[in-house]
């Protein structure tokens, strides 16, 4: 008998968690299966003219994943036809006002610019790819010149890969191999990424699911623990005994073994963490003392969202060594992510590889539309305008915060807030892995019966509509969140408004 009809008589043995089970194996043979194609015919049918039946109908014959939740939760995802403005509308008509910019990456709401459309349609007649290790493009160099003269300080875009993980896998190893040290220290509450090393690195619990074992990252407390306070009477002894704590953290680890410090410039979904006063300039401090590098990730806050360029900027005096970057950078048209960094770390990279790559790095359509999403940016003041509205926004946070019993505290800065919900004997902020209560449920409908969707994080309520967003649709949106925190106070329990 024959190895494969061996196997086949016995049947496959696959593992799945802790049991064994046989499978056979499959009963066709890909390699001279003769089947022919036959496609739906309705594929050659115009996008948009599938029915709400035929979508429903297709959606359940053909499953996809899900990827940060479990694959049946696709069963309540509304089907999103197309937006306008601030606003998206599924297939039965019915509008929402995007209350998180979709992951905090839609900065320009729903209508792209022309000039982003006719760039990217352009760039691909004309060349649509070249991969980066073999040509340069003249939109490479554009670009290259844009970010430079936009970038605080001295800072220089390195690479330009698709996502924000992929930027911090390539800060990482820069990083790594500019120092020739290993170890990176982030904090616990933060998220970089969903690779290897970005998740690593992340603090949040999306972490445990598949890098938890990857060894050379270290998690500190950010002035934010969940549970205690940091010994002090005021906000600036917190933060002193908050770098003392990090600063014999460095010394335990061994600065020679440590190459970088990762934060994000305001922690986002964590919380919108802002740093308090001194924290950032501190961490700055004890890089330049001990010869570690600072990477900051402005993969959520770059590009305007907490109304400066780049969140780091609401810090004076702290500069990165790398800065990585995505979301804004495209205003989530299309992938695309940066890497930058200082003129000494590109210097050193004259002569050695950074050691990473990817196909799609410096992809020209992706380029061409960044290259005049960030002009469109920069004409249309986008920046000006979230100086303008964060006091409005502000307002909003603080009068639904003092409204609303279920709120314990916010924070706001520029376009970006969160609130903190705590249950009725004040215990609370609890850890965002711990399952959603039935009260969070009822708030998640009534959120989206109320007309916003949103990404949620309970119990962090995040508020991060696009940045071009009007003052109407602003205090429209926080009307809409207003009768949605009733339906929390209540499912928690409080009975009335403050
Ligand atoms: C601060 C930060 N870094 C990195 C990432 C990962 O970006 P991406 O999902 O594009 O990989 C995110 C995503 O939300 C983020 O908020």
């Amino acid at each position: 008998m024959s190895a494969a009809a061996e196997i086949a008589n016995i049947g496959r043995r696959v593992t799945k968690g802790a049991e064994k089970w046989s499978r056979a194996l499959p009963n066709f043979n890909a390699k001279t299966n003769t089947k022919r194609i036959v496609i739906d015919e309705s594929h050659f049918k115009p996008m948009g003219t599938w029915s709400a039946e035929k979508i429903q109908q297709s959606r359940v014959e053909n499953p996809h994943m899900q990827t940060w939740t479990p694959g049946s939760a696709r069963h309540n995802l509304p089907v999103i036809t197309h937006g306008e403005g601030s606003y998206l509308y599924d297939i039965n008509g019915k509008q929402y006002l995007d209350w998180t910019s979709q992951a905090v990456c839609t900065n320009l709401g729903h209508d792209v610019p022309e000039s982003v459309v006719q760039a990217a349609s352009q760039q691909m007649r004309q060349l649509p790819f070249v991969y980066g290790g073999m040509g340069m493009t003249e939109v490479r160099t554009r670009l290259n010149q844009l970010m430079g003269e936009i970038l605080p300080g001295d800072l220089r875009a390195g690479v330009f890969p698709c996502t924000g993980a992929e930027a911090n896998e390539i800060g990482i190893t820069m990083a790594r191999r500019f120092t020739g040290k290993k170890k990176v220290i982030s904090w616990y509450r933060s998220y970089h990424g969903g690779t290897a090393h970005a998740s690593a690195a992340t603090g949040d619990s999306r972490r445990w699911f598949a890098a938890d074992e990857v060894p050379g990252f270290v998690k500190a407390f950010n002035p934010f623990p969940l549970f205690f306070n940091h010994a002090g009477e005021n906000k600036q002894e917190q933060v002193e005994s908050s770098l003392r704590m990090l600063e014999e953290q460095i010394l335990n680890e061994g600065p020679d073994n440590i190459a970088s410090i990762m934060t994000e410039s305001i922690v986002g979904a964590g919380g919108v963490l802002i740093f308090p006063d001194g924290y950032m300039q501190g961490v700055r401090a004890l890089c330049d003392k001990y010869g570690i590098l600072m990477h900051i990730d402005e993969v959520m806050c770059g590009f305007g969202r907490t109304g400066t360029m780049f969140g780091f900027q609401n810090y004076e005096g702290v500069m990165p060594d790398i800065m990585t970057a995505a979301k804004g950078i495209s205003s989530a048209v299309i992938p695309l992510s940066m890497t930058a960094c200082t003129p000494e770390i590109m210097e050193h990279f004259e002569n050695t590889s950074i050691g990473m790559g990817s196909t799609y790095q410096a992809h020209p359509v992706a380029l061409a539309c960044a290259y005049e999403n960030l002009k469109y940016i920069l004409d249309t003041d986008l920046i000006g305008h979230v100086e303008k509205m964060a006091p409005i926004f502000e307002y909003y946070m603080r009068r639904l915060a003092e409204d609303h019993p279920c709120i314990k505290q916010y924070r706001a800065i520029g376009i970006f807030g969160c609130f903190d919900v705590e249950e009725i004997e004040g215990t609370n902020p609890r850890l965002q892995h711990e399952a959603a209560t039935e009260a969070f449920a009822k708030y998640a409908k009534s959120f989206s019966d109320n007309g916003l969707i949103g990404l949620h994080r309970f119990p962090h309520l995040h508020c991060a509509p696009p940045l071009n967003i009007s003052e109407e649709d602003l205090v429209e949106g926080f009307n809409r969140l207003d009768r949605s925190l009733d339906t929390l106070d209540e499912a928690m329990g409080f009975t009335q408004k403050r």
